[in-house]
């Protein structure tokens, strides 16, 4: 077995390191990035200028990263003195253009990728022979402001070295720039030469010129030369009034970010998921986390615990001071929080709410942080309920802070709830560094400086958000707007809050404000904001009102040309080439592939779509072959390399036994595909079987649902069919399907059925790019007698100690079993899980043929 996959592995290398060689025929002899920042909005233009070297016409691509946090405003290519420019559309206009094209058969989808903070922008177009094409891309971001300082992240990664490559970043901060650093994996020693920082007082330059050479051996660069990120770390100087007032064009922007205020004391509740799918490193790296968080609490700080899965665990009841001995009694706890369970979110929120609003402080800022990495899965889970509740319970007093774990979490309703109680939701990467992850998200509000933060602006109009629950030392306030009339004189801006106690009121007392800044760029920056709030405010509301505020975020990206979720950037190509279409991607998205891109991936048009997508599940674990008719499997494979395409491997189907009292679950493996009884209900005529996949390793290939004499209703990877008497219809919708009796409601990876008391949920599982499905009977029928193996109670044995084997006993009967792990698939992100690897026949209490059918 071994010996083919090394042969074809082998195969694919050798056609890889073929293809590589043939690449030399096109050449960047440009490659230069400018940016320019301005009071904090930072504009960066990438020029890549590109021959073709060979006799015959070539595809050329320009490949480049971008922050999230950016709007791309302008592209273009120049080719034979010909300027092609893209056009910012309506997504409905752009998408028009692209299906047209789709219709003359020229289309292609070419996807770009997005990472923890950029997004990726890929295109190409074909140069003839001996012809040169110049692609330029512009793109803004207002810069924010965390740990007190702004950061400008640059990735260069031109492909190839570049003669001629420049990175040119110049600051202009009329409050003067109180210090500047050069960070990111480009600034190391061997780069050092190559990077000039200038400081003056308001102005500061950072060039990065690497030779040739260089480009080739700085760490992670190579013969493709330079790949990595420079990142331009600053700040300002501030005065502790009112801040940095830019007004022109009858437009103004306020940064306000006053340090020298005492710290608020925190009464800080911390509401932490333990639920199974925490499983591993992530409950690890929670758990340092907070360690750490708790060590950095003040004395006169109070805080909160609660850990959770389908119940509720706290520390203490209501929030108790930081004392020394507090911090250790509370530390005990944190590192006894084991995973395991499902996932009750809307009792844990309001816990944790109610722990605050009981235990109110005066003169302290209340802190809600929620840490998740699923889908509420018991309780509550009609998300729109659990959103209404958290905010009925908050009622605006304490900003709520969401913090998703992973890719699995419903992001954007953490969003939404955060949003609503004027919190923000932020996304933790599952990476070896989730723990600074945490930490630096709670960094960020460890330091409440003021409360109840109103900004005024007599005079103004237009205005992006005033109002701030908190606002904590490292941050910064932005506001933007219009001066009415464009008049100075009357325009008065002041800011109100609440500091330790005492209501403290900012206001201009020298009356000085900075006019000096280049015509437009604050009008962009009022846009730029207000299309950023506006995409907020869109998520929290519903029917003419969301419909309103979509209008208004569409207009401003259209007359700014922002590419923003709503727009989509149409760039056409010279003659007898395609029109491609660019979208913004949105934050977590999955990296679906339309069914028509799916087809075309290979060509020139491409859509600017999220492919980070869900995580690459867990591997099946190895097999142990002991207990398995092994010599099928081996006989298959060893024979001949060529034989692989011929016969099938048998498939194998791993399945949990959960088990009581927190031991380890049982396993056992299915051969084939089996039809299996999964819940036959006879008192309701509720008769529910599944059949497992034939080609891949892993769950069900279609799951049927029988509700009494009338309904059929079949369930598979692509969609639902209901057959009723004899009509079918198919549905691929995600519309709720209700009948009299029952409801079936189709998600993106999860179908619903609900009947009377029972409630179904069907997972779609994605593995190797193969679709499969896995069943949880989330609540099983009240009443009557059920069969099948979703009813099957969680198994109770005892485990035997000896020295060579290790054994257990389930109901009198004894076995030898080894460990092994298996995925749990039963919840929606799969994690594997160790258990005690026996035969189907010892693990279930009935003989496993009971659990067969004949007919789905
Ligand atoms: C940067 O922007 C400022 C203000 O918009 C402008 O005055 C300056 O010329 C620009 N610098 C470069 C190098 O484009
Ligand atoms: C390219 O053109 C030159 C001159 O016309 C010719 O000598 C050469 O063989 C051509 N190369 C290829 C690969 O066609
Ligand atoms: C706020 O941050 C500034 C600068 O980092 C620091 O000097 C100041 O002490 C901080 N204030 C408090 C209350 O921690
Ligand atoms: C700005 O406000 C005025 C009214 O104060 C309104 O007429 C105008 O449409 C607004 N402009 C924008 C771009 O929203
Ligand atoms: C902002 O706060 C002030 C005072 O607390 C209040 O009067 C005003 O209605 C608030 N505005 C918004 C838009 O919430
Ligand atoms: C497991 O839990 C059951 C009750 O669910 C209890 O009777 C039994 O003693 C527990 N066994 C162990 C080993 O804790």
């Amino acid at each position: 077995m071994k010996r083919a996959v090394v042969k074809l592995l082998l195969g694919l290398l050798l056609a890889f390191a073929t293809g590589q060689q043939t690449t030399d025929d096109w050449d960047i002899y440009r490659f230069h990035i400018n940016s320019n920042i301005t009071s904090r909005y930072a504009t960066t233009i990438i020029t890549s200028r590109v021959a073709n070297r060979m006799n015959e016409s070539k595809e050329i691509e320009f490949h480049v990263q971008i922050p999230k946090n950016a709007f791309i405003s302008k592209f273009k290519m120049m080719m034979d003195g010909q300027v092609y420019d893209g056009v910012v559309k309506t997504k409905e206009q752009a998408q028009e253009q692209y299906t047209e094209a789709v219709s003359r058969g020229q289309s292609a989808g070419i996807v770009s990728s997005v990472g923890r903070t950029m997004e990726e922008f890929k295109t190409s177009v074909t140069v003839a022979a001996h012809k040169k094409v110049t692609f330029e891309l512009t793109y803004e971001e207002l810069l924010k402001r965390t740990h007190g300082k702004y950061e400008l992240q640059i990735h260069a990664r031109p492909m190839k070295p570049v003669k001629d490559f420049k990175v040119n970043v110049q600051i202009n901060e009329k409050a003067g720039i109180s210090f500047i650093d050069v960070k990111g994996g480009l600034s190391t020693k061997a780069l050092a030469n190559a990077i000039t920082k200038t400081h003056a007082d308001k102005q500061a330059w950072v060039y990065f010129y690497p030779t040739v050479d260089q480009q080739k051996t700085c760490d992670s660069c190579g013969e493709e030369g330079m790949n990595g990120d420079l990142v331009i770390v600053y700040d300002v100087n501030r005065d502790n009034g009112l801040g940095d007032i830019k007004t022109s064009d009858g437009y103004f922007v306020h940064h306000f970010a006053p340090s020298s205020l005492p710290r608020i004391p925190k009464n800080v509740v911390f509401v932490i998921d333990r639920s199974g799918s925490m499983h591993g490193r992530k409950i690890k790296q929670t758990r340092t986390a907070l360690i750490h968080i708790l060590n950095d609490l003040a004395e006169d700080d109070f805080f909160g615990l609660i850990s959770f899965n389908r119940e509720i665990f706290h520390w203490k009841r209501k929030p108790v001071k930081a004392t020394g001995l507090n911090r250790e009694r509370a530390k005990q706890f944190v590192l006894n929080i084991r995973e395991g369970g499902s996932t009750n979110i809307n009792a844990a929120v309001l816990e944790g709410a109610r722990m605050l609003n009981t235990h109110p402080r005066e003169g302290s800022a209340s802190i809600l942080i929620l840490l998740t990495d699923g889908d509420p899965t018991t309780g509550v889970t009609n998300l729109e309920v659990i959103q209404s509740n958290v905010k009925q319970a908050i009622a605006g007093k304490f900003p709520l802070y969401c913090l998703g774990f992973g890719f699995d979490v419903n992001f954007e309703f953490l969003e939404k709830m955060s949003l609503q109680n004027n919190g923000v939701a932020r996304r933790i990467y599952q990476d070896s560094d989730a723990d600074l992850q945490l930490k630096g998200f709670y960094d960020e509000v460890a330091t409440p400086l003021l409360t109840d933060v109103t900004m005024i602006y007599v005079g103004g109009t237009n205005l992006t958000q005033t109002n701030f629950s908190q606002y904590y030392n490292g941050s910064e306030i932005v506001v933007a707007g219009e001066i009415i009339d464009n008049n100075v004189e009357i325009f008065t801006p002041q800011v109100v809050a609440i500091s330790s106690k005492q209501k403290v009121t900012f206001s201009n007392t020298n009356g000085f404000m900075d006019s000096s800044v280049s015509e437009g760029l604050l009008q962009r920056v009022w846009a730029h904001l207000t299309v950023k709030q506006l995409l907020g405010k869109e998520l929290l509301l519903s029917g003419p009102e969301k419909e309103k505020v979509n209008k208004e975020a569409l207009e401003l990206s259209l007359k700014y040309s922002f590419v923003t979720p709503l727009t989509s950037m149409v760039v056409t190509k010279p003659e007898g080439e395609n029109t491609e279409v660019l979208h913004k991607p949105k934050e977590g998205e999955a990296p679906r592939l339309r069914s028509h891109q799916r087809n075309t991936l290979a060509g020139k048009r491409y859509f600017f779509q999220n492919q980070r997508g869900p995580p690459s599940l867990p591997q099946l674990p190895p097999r142990i072959l002991g207990l398995l008719p092994v010599r099928i499997v081996k006989s298959y494979f060893e024979t001949d390399s060529t034989f692989l395409t011929t016969t099938p491997a048998p498939v194998f189907h791993r399945f949990l036994m959960k088990a009581e009292n927190d031991t380890y679950p049982l396993c056992f493996d299915v051969i084939g595909a089996v039809i299996l009884k999964l819940l036959h209900h006879p008192s309701t005529e509720l008769y529910i079987n599944g059949v497992l996949d034939s080609i891949i390793n892993g769950g069900f290939k279609k799951i049927v649902i029988h509700v009494g004499t009338d309904y059929d209703i079949e369930v598979d990877t692509e969609g639902i069919s209901l057959r009723q008497r004899q009509t079918t219809i198919r549905y691929t919708t995600q519309d709720p399907i209700t009948t009299e009796r029952f409801t079936v409601i189709r998600r993106n990876k999860e179908t619903e059925f609900t009947d009377a008391d029972v409630h179904l949920a069907i997972l779609v599982h994605e593995k190797d790019g193969n679709k499969f499905l896995w069943p949880v009977l989330r609540r099983p029928p009240s009443a009557g007698n059920t069969e099948g193996l979703l009813a099957l109670n969680r198994v109770q044995y005892e485990e035997v100690h000896q020295n060579v084997r290790k054994t257990v006993k389930l109901a009198n009967r004894e076995t030898d079993v080894q460990r092994s792990s298996a995925v749990d698939y039963g919840i929606s992100s799969p994690i594997n899980m160790d258990c005690w690897f026996t035969s189907a026949d010892f693990a279930l209490p009935r003989p496993w043929n009971d659990f067969l059918v004949v007919q789905l």
